[in-house]
């Protein structure tokens, strides 16, 4: 497995051209199912978990033609609605294939995805949303068995918790349901509406893009379309943060703002300047870090994927700050790995009191789940002397070309082949 290594120290100035969003692209891949005409998504980024969703997709009998990042697909016919546990303990996002096959084909079996390094991770939202809309769902063998053989019925579904997935997986399949279907408290995350506004061009009537209720229409059948996905603002924020955290200067190319907000506004206490335009969004360290309380929240609050890179910065703050985590039960895996790197956390159950460290010393350290690996990068990017970051796949899964955009940036960052 390869690793990452990183000599700390060095102020990263110029700019970063921000990918395309893994968490759009996926439920935007897995849209392609609920149409026969080739849906065609451009902006891809290259991704380990693009790949992954894509042989998932192939092996149901979808097309696909990969292009010059974009990707077409086409769903003409689906022998297979099985979606194996080989693949989808790989990447929990595959569970987004659910809700379209059951809309379009009355049944699906799909593996349960299992835990994970941040918690239990349940399904029951997207299981009882679509038991709603008239599935039967079984579970067996570690497999979801649902169906709806005269096709699912549009229902009033109310999360009593906001899930991104579970939001996205009614969305898909209410577009092909009979009649109206309305969810409330639904996501609002900038990535469920760049679904939404695809399936709106796949010819899906849905009102309250962007809200926390939305109503969709159920057509009979829905179309093609081209779309661009939105930019990634969980690796926008994460170079805001290397930014700040290294005292330097970054400009981040077609970052949207909006979708950022609630981290500019912190990073703004911490003491960094934070300038917006129509281009993107310009971050500079400007003398000591201030410390700032943090909780997460669904959007537009604090993103859950931002946490432990904000926690990289906080250690290394001048004075001391509460992070508090609402979204996961157990996201604080990087903790010991950061104080292992000299960084001061206590831990209270969902809180973090991280208190700042003059310095950071560079270790080797090892990554346990994706965004946890880019927060020991920001540490290393700071920390005095050499970091090495083992099993560095987590990052693949979420950061394209990560080692170049931050190299070009004056960062020392190499790939080493191998390692444990
Ligand atoms: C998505 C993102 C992930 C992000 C998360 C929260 C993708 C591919 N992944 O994950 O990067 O960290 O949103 O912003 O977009 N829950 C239930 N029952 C359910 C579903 C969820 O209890 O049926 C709980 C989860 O355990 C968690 C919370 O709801 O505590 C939010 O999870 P959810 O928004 O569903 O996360 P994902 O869609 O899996």
């Amino acid at each position: 497995m390869d690793r990452i290594r990183i000599v700390g120290g060095r102020p990263l100035k110029g700019s970063i051209p921000i990918s395309g969003a893994k968490n759009a692209a996926l439920p935007l891949m897995a849209a392609c199912l609920l149409t026969d005409k080739p849906l065609t998504l451009t902006n891809l980024p290259a991704l380990a978990d693009i790949k992954t969703l894509t042989s998932l997709l192939e092996q149901h009998g979808v097309k696909v033609t990969p292009g010059d990042r974009q990707i077409t697909m086409e769903a003409k016919e689906i022998p297979n609605t099985v979606a194996p546990y080989d693949i989808v303990r790989r990447m929990r996002a595959s569970v987004l294939v659910l809700g379209p096959l059951l809309a379009r084909f009355g049944n699906a079996v799909v593996s349960m995805p299992g835990g994970c390094a941040i918690g239990t991770r349940p399904i029951d939202l997207h299981l009882g949303a679509l038991e709603k809309m008239g599935a039967k769902i079984h579970i067996g063998r570690g497999y979801i068995h649902a169906e709806a053989p005269k096709g699912l019925k549009g229902a009033n579904v109310r999360f009593d918790k906001v899930s991104v997935g579970a939001t996205e997986n009614v969305l898909m399949a209410a577009a092909l349901a009979k009649g109206e279907t309305v969810i409330d408290n639904a996501a609002r995350e900038p990535e469920v509406t760049d679904l939404a506004k695809c399936l709106v061009a796949m010819g899906a009537k849905i009102e309250g893009m962007g809200t926390e209720k939305l109503v969709v229409k159920g057509v009979p059948r829905l179309e093609g379309a081209t779309h661009k996905i939105v930019a990634d603002r969980i690796e926008a924020g994460t170079y805001a943060m290397a930014a700040a955290i290294t005292h330097g200067d970054l400009t981040l190319e077609g970052a949207e703002a909006e979708h950022l907000a609630a981290l500019s506004e912190v990073l703004r206490k911490t003491g960094a300047k934070v300038e917006e335009s129509k281009a993107g969004i310009r971050i500079a360290g400007n003398g000591a870090i201030a410390g700032a309380d943090v909780i997460t929240e669904p959007f537009p609050g604090f993103p859950t994927d931002l946490q432990a890179q904000y926690m990289a910065l906080m250690a290394v703050s001048d004075g001391a700050a509460m992070i508090t985590e609402t979204i996961f039960e157990n996201r604080y895996m990087h903790a010991p790995e950061l104080s292992r790197m000299g960084a001061n956390i206590t831990i209270h159950g969902s809180s973090a009191l991280v208190r700042g460290v003059e310095k950071l010393f560079g270790a080797e350290v090892m990554a346990t789940d994706l965004r946890a690996s880019s927060s020991l990068v920001l540490a290393g990017l700071v920390a005095e002397g050499e970091t090495i970051i083992n099993r560095i796949y987590h990052l693949d899964r979420g950061y394209e070309n990560l080692e170049k955009k931050l190299s070009d940036c004056g960062a020392e960052i190499e790939r080493l082949p191998g390692g444990r």
